[in-house]
């Protein structure tokens, strides 16, 4: 055998199983009614649509936060948001703390395997003294975006629509305007609303084509703006969608989901990529008809209710993944031991919540998943988690209201519901009951005892397991820590603008 013949005959075996590349796309504030492929009558989203179509879509996916910055602390590191700190509520943008940098990311995990590793939109993991939280610190070799929530900077007299419509409401007052970064550096301040998705597309495209030419396998995590309070859209989406503001910004997320599957195609890698898409907790309720839609799901944003946490999540991967419907139990949890598994990657030493959903994906196979856990925005040891599912049913030990569910028909939504312990637990029937609308009224009925006693030692099991980290959003904020790209500008926060 030539040298030639063995060079083509190794490179040939090796193609056999390259490593795969990782799409992650997150959206924001997204409800499990939202997306045309799941059922909504105006939502405009055809990319998202073919993905659903032409991979696995999940009925039973969940979020381990009904708000941000712990459902993106959960999705990764595989940990729910208690191990890591990041509760209570979310970060803003002078907060002390952050995701700590001991704490091992999806993107820490495949570097060693030697992917390529970028991130572009909102980040929401934490700043700190010097961007000491920044992606790059936890594994991302590039990054374009903003640290934090789009609405945390006053943005009344932003433009979110062409030609110059300003953003609805005011946003956080009190705080700089809301940056746009590459690495470590605010390239723009206050961002351009109207450019922003256009500049991830081209990003995308830069990263995908320049990986794939390398031949190195690589992990692209977007976790969208989109469709965060306040909405926006460039010129491509304004207008065009048949549900106003808040379906114009969904249909510019979904057309930088297009963008990115045309860089996938254009660079010949389509069937080498797992896209996954999913979104970090349930709609924004108070917003009305600018808010999301959890769809047959009760409330939304905020709450432990099935509209606070259970949201679409989509698998794409042409020639690997059969297209299809499961309605096996999966979380966010499990993103990080799935992309390890497909990538050969070592799992961090540490304890970990999520499971590998490689059968599910691969064989539409059962999932390893029994329970998941609903912990309200400010965990704590004293209360536990709210709420668990074993198998198809759903416990609440405690119910809350939340502002972000507000004006809702259902009063149980609202942030008036006060807290409230129930003993016995509501039980519900998630499958004969997705909605949480018939309590199964257990007093009195033996078929139930056994069930709830195996919930309640669920519970217990898990919480005898869990840690609470301290809490890293507790340590507070400074606002000397607010980025500000003319760092020695005064007054602050006003004179923080450049680009
Ligand atoms: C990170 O460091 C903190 C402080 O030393 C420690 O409490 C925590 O357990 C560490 N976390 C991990 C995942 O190693
Ligand atoms: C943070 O950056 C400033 C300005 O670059 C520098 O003066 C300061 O020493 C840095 N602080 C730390 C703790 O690194
Ligand atoms: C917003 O615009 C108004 C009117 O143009 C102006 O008076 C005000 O100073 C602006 N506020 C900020 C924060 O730029
Ligand atoms: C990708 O996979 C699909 C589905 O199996 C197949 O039809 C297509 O030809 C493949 N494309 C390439 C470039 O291999």
């Amino acid at each position: 055998m030539g040298p030639l013949t063995l060079l083509v005959l190794i490179s040939l075996l090796s193609a056999g199983s390259p490593q795969p590349n990782f799409v992650l796309i997150f959206a924001d504030d997204l409800g499990f009614g939202d997306l045309g492929g799941y059922g909504h009558p105006s939502s405009v989203t055809p990319n998202l649509d073919r993905l659903a179509a032409g991979g696995l879509r999940f009925t039973d996916f969940y979020a381990t936060s009904p708000v941000c910055s712990p459902s993106r602390a959960s999705l990764l590191t595989g940990r729910y948001q208690t191990r890591s700190g990041i509760y209570p509520g979310v970060l803003y943008p002078g907060s002390k703390g952050g995701l700590p940098l001991n704490e091992t990311t999806i993107a820490e995990v495949l570097k060693p395997r030697g992917y390529a590793t970028a991130m572009m939109g909102k980040w929401h993991l934490g700043l700190g003294l010097n961007g000491t939280y920044l992606p790059w610190k936890q594994g991302f070799d590039r990054f374009l975006g903003i640290p934090y929530s789009h609405d945390m900077g006053p943005c009344h007299n932003l433009t979110c629509f062409p030609p110059d419509v300003k953003c609805f409401g005011t946003c956080d007052l009190g705080v700089v305007t809301v940056p746009l970064m590459k690495d470590d550096v605010i390239v723009q301040q206050p961002v351009d609303f109207l450019q922003l998705e256009e500049a991830y597309s081209d990003f995308a495209a830069d990263f995908i084509r320049s990986s794939a030419a390398r031949r190195q396998p690589f992990f692209l995590y977007y976790p969208s703006h989109h469709t965060h309070y306040p909405q926006y859209a460039g010129r491509g989406a304004a207008g065009k969608s048949l549900r106003g503001p808040f379906g114009d910004a969904l249909l510019e997320l979904d057309s930088t989901v297009g963008a990115v599957l045309r860089s996938l195609e254009d660079s010949g890698v389509t069937n080498n990529t797992l896209v996954f898409f999913t979104a970090d907790n349930g709609p924004e309720l108070m917003r009305m008809s600018r808010g999301g839609s959890s769809g047959l799901m009760k409330c939304g944003k905020g709450t432990t209710y099935e509209g606070g946490m259970r949201e679409p999540a989509i698998a794409y991967w042409p020639g690997t993944i059969e297209p299809g419907v499961t309605h096996e139990l999966a979380s966010t949890l499990d993103v990080l031991p799935t992309f390890a598994e497909l990538a050969g990657a070592e799992l961090p030493s540490v304890p970990l919540d999520g499971v590998d959903m490689k059968s599910i994906l691969l064989h539409h196979g059962r999932s390893e998943r029994e329970s998941m856990f609903f912990y309200p925005t400010d965990p704590s040891e004293k209360y536990g988690v709210f709420a668990v599912r074993l198998g198809k049913y759903k416990a609440h030990y405690y119910t809350r209201g939340a502002a972000h569910s507000d004006t809702t028909p259902d009063q149980d939504c609202h942030v008036t519901s006060f807290l409230k312990a129930h003993d016995p637990p509501l039980l519900f029937d998630l499958e004969a009951d997705p909605s949480e609308n018939y309590d199964l009224a257990t007093e009195g009925h033996p078929e139930y005892v056994d069930l709830l006693k195996r919930m309640q030692q669920v519970r217990d099991d898990f919480q005898a397991s869990m840690q609470f980290g301290e809490s890293e959003i507790g340590k507070g904020v400074d606002p000397q820590l607010e980025p500000c790209c003319r760092p020695d500008c005064s007054p602050k926060p006003d004179c923080c603008r450049c680009g």
